[in-house]
């Protein structure tokens, strides 16, 4: 992505706006999600994934139960923290995410763990997928950045099959993430009116409200992770190479708002370090979500256990 790129979306959507009058929203979709893939794209999330969140995804595969033989599907996987580890237990795993740029070093990923699975391209907010395609659908830290929360729980909805499990872990939506999001905030773009910020979905009300009456068994776990670094600057720096969304805003700066946004994210790291000499330790928390989406004919009493 070039450095005058709007991080969270392409400013050049009016352009596309005026060759389509036909279809203007989804051309302006279209546009938002390119720039959204463009940004993810940036610094190297397989390197920021494996040093700061690798440890989740085998807690999310073993909050969904996932087991030999089922049909699994990981949405926004990334470079397939969670469908690498439900591939190891054995089961048919689809990696999806809007960013294909990580595909590669998934495969490598999978390689190195001595698995297979399939990766697909997919919005989480128009899966690609047949309605009850898969056993599981589960997501990790991914699916929150899709900004339309109706649409991707309407869709984690429709191609999970009735009994089957949704599981999710999301940021709280109190604490380190949240925090961090309002450091960039004054350097990011106004949202569109239609979205929603990530955080949320660490709302059990949220949640609820998302998914209604077409799940049951909700259930709701809240733990937290440790993010290690040398030094608050080394903790900034390292997410300022790595992680797109960083990145993206960082090239969008002059040197005088670079330098205010590194002062910010340094305070940051600093004011929220958790250890009292050392590596500085940055404690996020997050929710696990589970439940089992309903027979939509409306067959009452269904087993929720997936089978
Ligand atoms: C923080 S990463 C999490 C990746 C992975 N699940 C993990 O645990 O490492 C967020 C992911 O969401 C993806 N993403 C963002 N918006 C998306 C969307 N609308 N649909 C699908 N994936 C999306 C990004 O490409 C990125 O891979």
């Amino acid at each position: 992505m070039s450095a005058d790129r709007h991080p969270f979306g392409d400013d050049r959507v009016e352009a596309d706006v005026s060759t389509n009058q036909s279809h203007p929203e989804a051309t302006t979709d279209a546009a938002f999600k390119r720039g959204v893939r463009q940004m993810w794209a940036l610094g190297n999330y397989a390197e920021f994934a494996h040093e700061f969140v690798w440890d989740l995804g085998p807690e999310l595969v073993q909050a969904a139960n996932v087991r030999r033989g089922q049909r699994v599907l990981d949405v926004a996987a990334g470079t397939g923290n969670a469908a690498i580890r439900a591939a190891a237990l054995g089961a048919q795993v689809v990696a999806s995410d809007l960013t294909p740029e990580h595909f590669p070093a998934g495969r490598d990923n999978a390689r190195a763990t001595g698995v297979q699975l399939e990766w697909v391209e997919a919005d989480a907010e128009a899966l690609p997928f047949a309605d009850d395609s898969f056993d599981v659908v589960m997501s990790c830290v991914g699916a929150i950045f899709a900004p339309r929360h109706q649409r991707v729980a309407d869709e984690l909805v429709r191609v999970c099959r009735p009994g089957g499990t949704i599981a999710m872990l999301n940021f709280s939506s109190v604490g380190l993430f949240a925090d961090f999001l309002g450091v960039f905030q004054p350097y990011m773009p106004a949202p569109r009116p239609q979205d929603l910020p990530p955080p949320l979905w660490g709302d059990e009300a949220h949640l609820r409200a998302l998914f209604g009456d077409r799940v049951d068994n909700v259930r709701l776990e809240s733990n937290a992770y440790v993010e290690r670094a040398a030094s608050p600057r080394a903790y900034c720096e390292f997410c300022k190479r790595t992680f797109g969304p960083a990145v993206a805003i960082y090239a969008g700066l002059d040197a005088e708002r670079a330098a205010k946004l590194d002062a910010a994210f340094e305070a940051f790291a600093t004011m929220n370090n958790r250890a009292a000499e050392g590596p500085i330790e940055l404690h996020y928390p997050y929710v696990i979500f589970t439940a089992n989406p309903v027979d939509r004919a409306g067959l009452a009493g269904r087993s929720a256990e997936p089978g």
